[in-house]
């Protein structure tokens, strides 16, 4: 079974088998086969966070658990649960449709709902943990069910437990998403500020947050539909005080944010740029032109020009300015 059609990079690698999940049942199914039963297995949601390198030889499971209803209305939130097989833009679109804003800011990311807390997905401001309530797993050794809480899921930047210590090992069918009453915009970002700016609307409602939010992100990132990619490609790494300070004394345009704790989040596609990497390619992997922080598939790329184009950059980045930058998306 060819997987290109099931990674939003477009990279071609091959699986054994695939067998599509709707229901926790048929992952038991998988599970009691006796031939099925011992494979190795891959979980594959959308297909927007891997980078596949080789063939796979396993089992893929393709989660397409659907349906999406409110279970739970509480005094001061929403609780709507979704299948791990819908899009996550549609359930953010239906959710404001339906009443229940809160996910706006995070309007647009390619994906499922499934891969959503793997890699913890965020924007503007807001990431999925914010708006996280529950999820449901299936064990693929036991084949049983687990429900896990957002303390349980482990959540970082762009991190969860199912890059660690689960990866591989479970399989996410439902995720409960958490939308706050009374509803709040999330404004502290400077593109939304900007368009705060050109449009004079001070008090934007949800409806006017997502278009926003949908103009900001097709104005600089490409869609997936007509260019591969798995958005941003590195993670913004989160340096000291002083490792600001200097780089800054080196670069004084720098782009970089104060945390909380006191460290410094640098923009890793400002770093990327400030190496003149923005427009190039390796084979036929690319760095797309409007945004230096997401490798594009030119064509015809395959995982390792990915990998070699990857490795080029980090080993640029860290020459020029001392700074390790991690991978986002899963190797396999
Ligand atoms: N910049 C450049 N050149 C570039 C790219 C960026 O100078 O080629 C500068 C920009 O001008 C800007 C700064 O770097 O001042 C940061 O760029 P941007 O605001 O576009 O955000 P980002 O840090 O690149 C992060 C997330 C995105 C998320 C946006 C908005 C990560 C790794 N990326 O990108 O998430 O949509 O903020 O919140 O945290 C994703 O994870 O796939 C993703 C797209």
């Amino acid at each position: 079974v060819s997987l290109k059609p099931f990674n939003t990079f477009g990279l071609p690698a091959v699986a054994g088998r695939l067998v599509r999940i709707a229901a926790e049942a048929d992952v038991r199914r998988v599970l009691d086969h006796p031939e099925l039963g011992l494979a190795p297995k891959f979980v594959l949601g959308g297909g927007s966070n891997v980078i596949l390198t080789r063939d796979m030889p396993e089992l893929v499971l393709k989660v397409e658990v659907m349906g999406r209803r409110l279970v739970e209305t509480r005094p001061d939130a929403y609780i709507v649960e979704v299948g791990a097989g819908e899009r996550w833009h549609d359930t953010v679109a239906w959710t404001l449709a339906q009443g229940w804003p809160g996910l706006e800011n995070m309007a647009l990311i390619p994906g499922t709902v499934g891969a959503a807390p793997v890699q913890n997905i965020g924007a503007y401001g807001l990431e999925l943990q914010d708006r996280f309530e529950s999820l449901d797993t299936v064990d693929l050794t036991t084949g049983r069910t687990v429900t896990l809480n957002a303390l349980q899921c482990k959540f970082g930047y762009r991190d969860s437990i199912f890059k660690g210590g689960l990866a591989g090992k479970s399989v996410i069918t439902r995720v409960r998403l958490r939308l706050p009453r009374p509803w709040q915009p999330q404004l502290g970002y400077l593109d939304i500020e900007r368009k705060m700016t050109e449009t004079g609307i001070t008090a934007p409602d949800a409806r006017t947050v997502f278009q926003w939010i949908c103009d900001i992100r097709s104005a600089k990132l490409p869609d997936p539909a007509v260019i591969g990619n798995v958005g941003s490609f590195f993670k913004n790494p989160v340096v000291t005080p002083e490792q600001c300070r200097d780089i800054i004394a080196r670069d004084p345009h720098v782009v970089h944010y104060p945390m909380d704790d006191g460290s410094f989040k640098l923009a890793a596609g400002w770093l990327i740029d400030a190496c003149g990497w923005k427009g190039k390619s390796i084979g036929q992997a690319g760095v797309f032109e409007k945004q230096a922080l997401v490798l594009v598939n030119r064509g015809a790329a395959i995982g390792s020009e990915v990998q070699t184009l990857a490795r080029a950059i980090q080993e640029s980045v860290y020459g020029r300015f001392g700074i390790r930058l991690e991978m986002e998306p899963v190797l396999v």
